[in-house]
């Protein structure tokens, strides 16, 4: 069990001398999460560490007038340019007290309360935990609490995953267009949420300061970063007939399989009989926005082009006319373009080969009985 009370001589040298707007600092005692949060796209979420951020911010109307209006979900926390380097941060997430509903995109209400931060643990629901030293009967000093802030377990916002609604949820253009959209449904449920399938608890201690066996990994696992880690909400399934045969791909995802409209999703089946292998039907699943019919950059964007993403825990039935015999194998692969091919050029990005590599995210073997 964790305890709250801990001896700690050294947090008296942390205490004082400590910047809040500074992430470096959480590092010195939360070195696991920091190192992981290092690797994130949230932490490489600004023009500097992003290329297709930037890329895009580079086209946009919006940068010859200066006026960087990403900043809002982008680089939150940033007052000056040097700030903007550090992306989104610790303590953007951690102070977010609510999420305000709004037809253009939902808006974060940061607390007031300086280093409060906001949490969730199981079985401290209804804690709030202020850093105090106690004198203990037996004459030692001890503390309770993080020497460097105080910690609020009882907001619900991060047991549901609303607090990553306030970015998350949708934006539109000045076409008062949605240009993307997360669905509500995936931040209600304490069981299952943004939080339990981005953020999985695993082994490492949260603090050094105050051992426990996990953490919720802080990479926050998404197409760009760590993408095997979501390969188990994504099934593929075969079923043969006397017609021919189709596989199944069901997304567990409660939103698109992928949200953003720069991603394009690709079936690839192969059919191996005896040694000869003979390449199928590559099936595409996009959205694509754009303006009178052809697509266009979000912020010219007024209607969805044409939309056959696997949605929200669908069961996408891909239909094929081969007709299989006893031993055929299978291969079947499920992965994606984190930019459309067909986009790299007109974004420049022709040139960036991470930018063009198909990431499997999952594939399998089925046999003809
Ligand atoms: C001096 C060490 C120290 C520093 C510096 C520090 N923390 Fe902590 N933090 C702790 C300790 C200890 C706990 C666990 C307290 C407990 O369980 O009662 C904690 C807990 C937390 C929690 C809640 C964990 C939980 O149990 O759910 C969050 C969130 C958090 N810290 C964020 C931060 C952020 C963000 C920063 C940097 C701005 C930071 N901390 C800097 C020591 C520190
Ligand atoms: C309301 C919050 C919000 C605002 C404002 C916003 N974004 Fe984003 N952006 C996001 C979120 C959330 C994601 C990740 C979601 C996803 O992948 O679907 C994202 C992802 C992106 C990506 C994909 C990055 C990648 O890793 O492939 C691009 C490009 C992008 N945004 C461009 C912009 C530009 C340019 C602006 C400003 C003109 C902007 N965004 C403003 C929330 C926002
Ligand atoms: C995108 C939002 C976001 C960012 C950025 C973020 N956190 Fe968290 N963090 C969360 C959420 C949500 C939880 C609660 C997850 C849970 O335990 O259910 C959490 C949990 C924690 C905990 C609790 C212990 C645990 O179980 O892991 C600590 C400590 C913590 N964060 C520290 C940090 C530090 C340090 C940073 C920066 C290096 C950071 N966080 C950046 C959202 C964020
Ligand atoms: C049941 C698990 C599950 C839940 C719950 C879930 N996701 Fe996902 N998410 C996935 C899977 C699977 C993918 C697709 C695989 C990938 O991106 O690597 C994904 C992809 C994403 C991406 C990247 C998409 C892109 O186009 O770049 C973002 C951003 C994201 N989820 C945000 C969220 C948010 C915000 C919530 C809560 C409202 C949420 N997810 C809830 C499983 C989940
Ligand atoms: C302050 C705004 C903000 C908050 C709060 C926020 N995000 Fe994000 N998130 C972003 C932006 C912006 C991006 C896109 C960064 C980029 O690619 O440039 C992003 C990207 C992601 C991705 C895609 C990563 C990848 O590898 O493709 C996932 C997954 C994700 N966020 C999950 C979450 C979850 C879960 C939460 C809540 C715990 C959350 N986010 C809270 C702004 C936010």
């Amino acid at each position: 069990m964790k305890t709250l009370i801990y001896i700690l001589a050294l947090s008296s040298i942390l205490f004082a001398s400590v910047d809040l707007a500074d992430s470096a600092t959480c590092k010195k005692c939360h070195p696991i999460i920091a190192a992981e949060f290092q690797s994130s796209m949230h932490k490489k979420s600004s023009i500097y560490d992003d290329k297709i951020h930037k890329a895009v911010w580079d086209k946009h109307p919006a940068k010859a007038k200066g006026d960087y209006k990403c900043a809002k979900c982008h680089t939150p926390n940033a007052t000056s340019e040097k700030a903007q380097h550090e992306g989104i941060t610790c303590i953007s997430c951690h102070t977010i007290m609510s999420v305000e509903k709004h037809a253009k995109a939902n808006k974060n209400i940061y607390t007031k309360k300086e280093k409060t931060f906001y949490s969730a643990e199981v079985g401290r629901e209804s804690e709030k935990v202020e850093y105090k030293k106690v004198t203990s009967w037996w004459g030692n000093k001890t503390t309770v609490g993080s020497a460097y802030h105080d910690i609020d377990y009882t907001n619900e916002n991060y047991y549901n995953g609303q607090m990553c609604m306030g970015c998350h949820s949708h934006k539109q253009n000045s076409h008062e267009f949605s240009v993307c959209t997360t669905e509500e449904e995936g931040a209600k449920d304490k069981e299952s949420n943004c939080i339990t399938c981005h953020m999985p608890k695993i082994d490492g201690t949260a603090t050094t300061v105050r051992l426990s066996k996990q953490h919720s990994f802080h990479g926050f696992a998404g197409a760009r970063v760590n993408p095997e880690m979501l390969s188990k909400y994504v099934e593929l399934s075969f079923a043969s007939s006397t017609k021919g045969f189709e596989i199944v791909v069901e997304n567990k995802a409660p939103h698109n399989l992928m949200t953003h409209p720069l991603r394009v999703v690709q079936l690839k089946t192969t059919l191996i009989r005896r040694s000869k292998q003979t390449g199928l039907k590559t099936h595409t699943f996009i959205k694509v926005i754009g303006k009178d019919a052809k697509p266009a950059m979000p912020w010219l964007a007024t209607e969805v082009v044409k939309d056959t993403m696997i949605k929200a825990n669908e069961k996408r039935v891909v239909k094929f006319n081969e007709v299989l015999k006893s031993g055929d194998k299978v291969e079947v692969v499920l992965g994606y373009f984190v930019v459309n091919p067909k986009a790299l050029k007109k974004l420049n990005l022709q040139d960036e080969k991470e930018l063009k590599v198909f990431t499997i995210l999952k594939s399998k073997y089925f046999t003809v009985e």
